[in-house]
Order: structure tokens, then C-alpha cells, then sequence
């Protein structure tokens, strides 16, 4: 659609200086990984930390997303890339709201992960691989679904009928088969804890 009869409006206060009264800067932790890798439980204990810390968080998560804002779209691979797409435009929004947004999406085409990292600007983009094996979260099931995907009740499964490309170059990448949540955590503080401060 031609943009020509739509202009932006620039509002008199920043996303710097949203910042500034928050005291620190605003990005996308992106938390990939398989269903059932471990990813929301992650998202969960990092919000509680930094939450803790004074820090102001919003997590946007596959499940919850999806009964609201996306819930017109399939796990087609289109549909998946669309979902993908709306997160990292809603990102953009929270960041410049001055919000260290924690968004945890199987997202598993590189390029849908790449277009989201392109939305928020690259500094503002840091990439956790949640690996754990298809066997451990088919193992774990902690919802069902495994045993409805293999038994075709669910099409288009991740990791058993639907592909999963593991990011080359992730920023952080966390075991959980050999990691507890505890040592997931400190990782990605770790990481984050210059690319937080204000200056
Ligand atoms: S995607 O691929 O990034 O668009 O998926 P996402 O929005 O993160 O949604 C993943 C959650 O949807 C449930 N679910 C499925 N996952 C994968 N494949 C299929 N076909 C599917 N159908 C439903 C599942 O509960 C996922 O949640 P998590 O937390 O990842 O287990």
C-alpha cells in the first residue's frame, strides 16, 4: 500500500529520554529455541531478576501472542514468518518505550530472526539459543504436543514435521540439559550488563 497520504508525527519526547528517566537503555533479548526447550521458563526467572533489579521489562511470548494479536495466523511457514514479523514490529514499540523487551519465540526460520534483528536495529538485538535436543523436549512433553504431532494430529510440528533452523551465531546459547535455570540467568546478565547502562 503507497505510503504518499500517510505522514509520522514526531512527539516532542525521546526514546533517549524515556531512557533517562528509567535509568537504563532499552533492547530485545530474542530467546529462540524448540517447543518445550525451556524458553518461557527462562523468560520467566530473567524478568524476575531484572524486574528485581529496577529494571523495566515486558515479555512477549508464542502462546500468549498468539491468543491476541496473532490469533489469525497458522504455523504455515507464511503464517510463521508473519507472526514473527507483528513481534518484531511490537518490539520496536517497546523499546522505544524505553522497555528491555524479552520476547521468546520457537521463530525458526534465520531469516524471520535476521528481518526481526533489522526492525529493532542490530545493537538493540541479542540472540539466546535455547539448545536442547528434540529428543529431551520430546522426552520432557510437558504440554502434549509431541505426542500429538507424531500421531498427525498436529501438522506442521516443529522439530518433527516442520523444520528448525538453529542459529550459526547466537549471542548466548544455554544447555539446559546440562545448565540449570540459575546459570541461564547469569548468562544473559551477564551479557546485558553493559548494553543496560545508560549513557
Ligand atoms: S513460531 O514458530 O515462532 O511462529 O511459534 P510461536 O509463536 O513461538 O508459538 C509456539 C507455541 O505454539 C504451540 N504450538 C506449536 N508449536 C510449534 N509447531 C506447531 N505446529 C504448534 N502448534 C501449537 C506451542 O505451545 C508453542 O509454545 P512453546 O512455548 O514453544 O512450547
Amino acid at each position: 500500500m503507497s505510503k504518499e497520504n500517510i505522514k509520522k508525527h514526531h512527539f516532542k519526547v525521546t526514546r533517549k529520554e524515556r531512557q533517562q528517566l528509567n535509568g537504563h537503555n532499552s533492547f530485545l533479548i530474542w530467546i529462540t529455541g524448540l517447543s518445550g526447550s525451556g524458553k518461557s521458563t527462562i523468560a520467566n526467572g530473567l524478568e524476575e531478576y531484572l524486574h528485581k533489579i529496577g529494571v523495566r521489562t515486558y515479555v512477549l511470548d508464542g502462546d500468549n501472542i498468539r491468543h491476541g494479536i496473532n490469533d489469525n495466523l497458522t504455523f504455515s511457514p507464511e503464517d510463521r514468518s508473519e507472526n514473527i514479523r507483528r513481534i518484531g514490529e511490537i518490539s520496536k514499540l517497546f523499546i522505544d518505550a524505553g522497555c528491555v523487551v524479552i520476547g521468546t519465540f520457537i521463530s525458526p526460520y534465520q531469516k524471520d530472526r535476521q528481518k526481526v534483528k533489522r526492525i529493532v536495529a542490530p545493537s538493540n538485538f541479542v540472540e539466546v539459543f535455547v539448545n536442547t535436543s528434540i529428543e529431551e523436549c520430546e522426552r520432557r512433553d510437558v504440554k502434549g504436543l509431541y505426542k500429538k504431532a507424531r500421531s498427525g494430529e498436529i501438522p506442521n510440528f516443529t522439530g518433527i514435521s516442520a523444520p528448525y533452523e538453529a542459529p550459526e551465531n547466537a549471542d548466548i546459547e544455554i544447555k539446559t540439559e546440562t545448565e540449570d535455570i540459575e546459570e541461564a540467568i547469569f548468562k544473559i546478565a551477564d551479557f546485558i550488563k553493559e548494553k543496560l547502562k545508560y549513557n
